[in-house]
């Protein structure tokens, strides 16, 4: 089972590579995903989470059902923003405010390499553009506007970073 690389691991400021093999892996590689996703109560998952720099999302429906989004690629955004509360399973018990754009619109593959295109709001579409940041190595916390839990143990994880760096 994969384990969920957590910050401030480096493969989660890497850029993650595109897909084009539509094949078995990649199929294994999503429900070991979601099986992860699920173990640890999260609401989606990107593949550089379990230390994979591949354009792979996977986002629970409920009851151990889950979506594919291969190569997703967010066409449109709004003008106008939704502040949501997020958290990451690789920032486990911090919290913050995010305000992103209220409406997406993604193309994106499914696992058998048919192309979609789709139009989320609400928070469908936080968790989207959230999950697409991990594929560009951003994390909510470069996003956040105020930290509502964790700030001690984020300072401390920073803190930890600028020594690695040294
Ligand atoms: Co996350």
């Amino acid at each position: 089972m994969f384990k969920i690389a957590k910050y401030p691991d480096p493969i989660l400021r890497k850029t993650a590579k595109p897909i084009s093999d539509f094949n078995d892996e990649l199929k294994k590689m999503a429900s070991d995903m979601a099986e992860v996703m699920y173990e640890d109560d999260g609401i989606g998952l990107a593949a550089p989470q379990v230390s994979k720099s591949l354009r792979l999302i996977v986002i629970g429906l409920g009851h151990g059902d889950f979506k594919t989004y291969v190569n997703p690629e967010i066409t449109f955004f709004s003008k106008e923003k939704t502040k949501t509360d997020e958290g990451c399973l690789s920032l486990p018990k911090i919290f913050g405010d995010v305000i992103r754009p209220k409406k997406i619109h993604v193309k994106y593959y499914d696992l058998d390499g048919q192309v979609h295109k789709e139009k989320l709001k609400g928070i469908d579409s936080v968790i989207l553009q959230h999950e697409v940041d991990h594929l560009n190595g951003i994390l909510f916390i470069d996003r956040v506007e105020k930290i509502n839990q964790g700030q001690e143990l984020l300072d401390a994880l920073k803190k930890q970073l600028d020594e690695q760096a040294k």
